[in-house]
């Protein structure tokens, strides 16, 4: 490709194809990362220019699918952050005890392992039973693999040691089921567990949530994409609510970032301001003239 202008162009039309025809909206992710993505997937397909591509995702549905799990980055694993978990279980997990339901919503879930993992410290801590986990991504084959609870051995035994520096408190795989070198997670957690397509550019708040889960997502949004999301987030948190966006995204610089408490810094744990105690509430008291 050797007329920038001209490869802008293919972009353009190729993301206004999705767009158009599909509903997916790529405008507001960082360019640079997206581009990259691009011209790996012209090579994976082999194709000389992004233009080759068009027909197809005009016409083919499964194709689409395709694209948009290469564009979205669904690389994830278990206890990706151990030191974001044992925040959460040391400084989060006693608030959210104190509700007698609980709704988690994890975004950007891709194939599952963190909210497998999630699940897992939740019923160490005797809270999976009143808790349901929205587990949401735009990656339709992801989610699919998420739903099987299911992941290669030599991934489970990897997380160990992550599992054990978050705080786990038995041994990784008493949570799994194990058969042909293929780990399956328990069905009392799976069944904890909601999963679902969501798509954080144009879908709306879905549920009512005591703490969202958002890591190594915001990364890949522009700063208009970002406050969107993010007042997502807001809107879906009950007063009190906690935000989890790990070490390498953050609220600062955001709209947001005044409606909330920051409560460990070095995993970006954030708090929504909790309602005022009654108290104050009350109009302040005007001296008798
Ligand atoms: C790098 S993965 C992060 C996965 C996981 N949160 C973690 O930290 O291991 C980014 C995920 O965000 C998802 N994603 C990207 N754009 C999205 C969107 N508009 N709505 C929902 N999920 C999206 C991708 O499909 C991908 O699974």
């Amino acid at each position: 490709m050797s007329d920038p202008s001209l490869h802008a162009i293919e972009i353009h039309l190729l993301l206004e194809a999705l767009r158009l025809r599909h509903g997916y909206d790529f405008s507001q992710y960082t360019r640079a990362s997206l581009e990259r993505r691009l011209l790996a997937l012209t090579e994976t397909l082999g194709c000389a220019s992004l233009l080759e591509l068009l027909p197809r995702i005009l016409q083919e549905e499964a194709f689409v699918t395709e694209i948009i799990a290469h564009l979205s980055v669904p690389v994830t694993e278990m206890f990706r952050e151990p030191a974001t978990c044992l925040a959460l279980r040391d400084r989060v997990f006693p608030y959210l005890a104190t509700y007698p339901r609980i709704q988690i919503w994890l975004a950007g879930c891709a194939s599952g392992e963190e909210a497998y993992s999630l699940a897992i410290l939740l019923q160490e801590e005797g809270l999976l039973e009143q808790t349901t986990l929205f587990a949401t991504d735009i990656n339709d084959p992801a989610l699919n693999q998420a739903e099987t609870g299911s992941l290669p051995l030599d991934r489970l035994q990897h997380a160990s040691r992550k599992y054990r520096l978050s705080g786990g408190k038995g041994s990784l795989l008493d949570h799994f089921h194990l058969q042909d070198q293929v780990a399956t997670l328990h069905p009392d957690l799976m069944h904890k567990i909601v999963f679902a397509h969501h798509n954080l550019v144009t879908d709306r708040v879905f549920a009512e949530t005591h703490l969202v889960y958002c890591t190594n997502v915001l990364i890949y949004f522009n700063a208009i994409l970002r406050k969107r999301v993010l007042d997502l987030f807001r809107e879906s948190l009950v007063r009190g609510g906690f935000l989890t966006l790990g070490a390498q995204e953050s609220l600062a610089g955001s709209d947001v970032e005044s409606h909330f408490r920051e409560i460990d810094p070095g995993c970006r744990i954030y708090r929504l301001h909790p309602p005022k105690p009654a108290s104050s509430l009350l109009p302040p008291l005007v001296p008798a003239s």
